[in-house]
């Protein structure tokens, strides 16, 4: 069962310079919230409710003022300082304290998820006693990720890290499962040639092993990159598209608390005095009506 999870905030976000020079990219805006809160609300989704978020050396006021430890949202957050971008399997080291015994899931907090079985996906794979997990989507332009194989039984044959010449079309997404061999195992890695400790060389060790696992995010879900300023602002319209349309907000992480029983409706109220006076709070008012 895996209880704890980490957010990797960190990077240099140099594809969105000069955006990022002041600002973390997680920070930016993604229609009406700050980046960060849609990965935080896919833990959250799973039931993840111990949280640690890894965030840039000299950054971390900045990310405590919107998500700070004493929140209204039932979770616990702990935040540590990522010294430079040395690569996402970092995240297992820096974390190795809060990870303690316990099996653990990362996200990475550039990454945007959603659809109507991301729920169900998640709470399906959330038993993971051992081995690891990653949950695959497919893409028009693999090349720009982790590209998996398949067998025809969907076991995984082939991960390479943005390859030239793709065989597959599935992107392996930013949201990982593991076991608690994973920090031993990150310890054994050695950095690429481009210097940094690599996901898919940690992903491959637990396929050696025959011990990793890939889900399918289908075609009903998205996934969608944030890696540049046209993604971002693709993203934000597909956001404020179904936003509009519904009249319901997609990662609105006191709503997810409140279905999920983790607060309750003293929390809102806190909530919108934290916000102060915004379409989110107005949002969020309705919630308790
Ligand atoms: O988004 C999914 C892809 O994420 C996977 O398909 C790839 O296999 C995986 O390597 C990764 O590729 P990216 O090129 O998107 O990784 P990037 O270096 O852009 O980092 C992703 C996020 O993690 C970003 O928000 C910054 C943060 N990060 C990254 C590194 C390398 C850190 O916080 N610290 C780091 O050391």
């Amino acid at each position: 069962m895996i209880k704890k999870g980490i957010i990797l905030a960190g990077g240099l976000g140099t594809r969105m310079s000069p955006l990022t020079k002041a600002v973390n990219k997680q920070l930016l805006p993604l229609f009406d919230k700050p980046l960060i809160f849609y990965p935080l609300s896919v833990l959250m989704l799973a039931g993840i409710k111990k949280i640690l978020i890894i965030v840039n050396k000299g950054q971390l006021n900045q990310f405590r003022k919107i998500l700070p430890e004493d929140n209204n949202l039932g979770i616990s957050i702990e935040y540590k300082e990522q010294y430079r971008p040395g690569g996402l399997p970092q995240a297992f080291t820096i974390g190795e304290k809060f990870i303690g015994k316990d099996n653990v899931s990362l996200i990475l907090g550039d990454n945007f998820f959603y659809g109507q079985s991301l729920t169900k996906i998640l709470k399906s794979n959330i038993n993971l006693k051992t081995g690891a997990r990653i949950f695959i989507h497919p893409v028009k332009k693999p090349h720009l990720y982790g590209v998996a194989s398949l067998d025809k039984n969907k076991k995984v044959i082939n991960l390479v890290e943005k390859p030239k010449k793709t065989k597959s079309n599935l992107a392996v997404t930013g949201l990982y499962f593991f076991d608690n061999k994973v920090i031993e195992i990150t310890k054994k890695l050695k950095p690429s040639k481009r210097g940094e400790l690599e996901i898919i060389d940690l992903l491959n060790f637990y396929k050696r092993k025959n011990k990793l696992k890939a889900e399918f995010i289908g075609r009903g879900g998205s996934w969608l990159d944030t890696g540049s300023v046209n993604d971002f602002h693709d993203a934000s319209n597909f956001i404020s598209t179904i936003e509009n349309r519904q009249g319901l907000k997609i990662a609105c992480l006191e709503e997810i608390a409140l279905k999920n029983n983790w607060i309750q409706n003293k929390h809102i109220k806190k909530a919108v005095n934290f916000y102060g006076n915004c379409d989110y709070s107005k949002y969020l008012k309705s919630l308790i009506i």
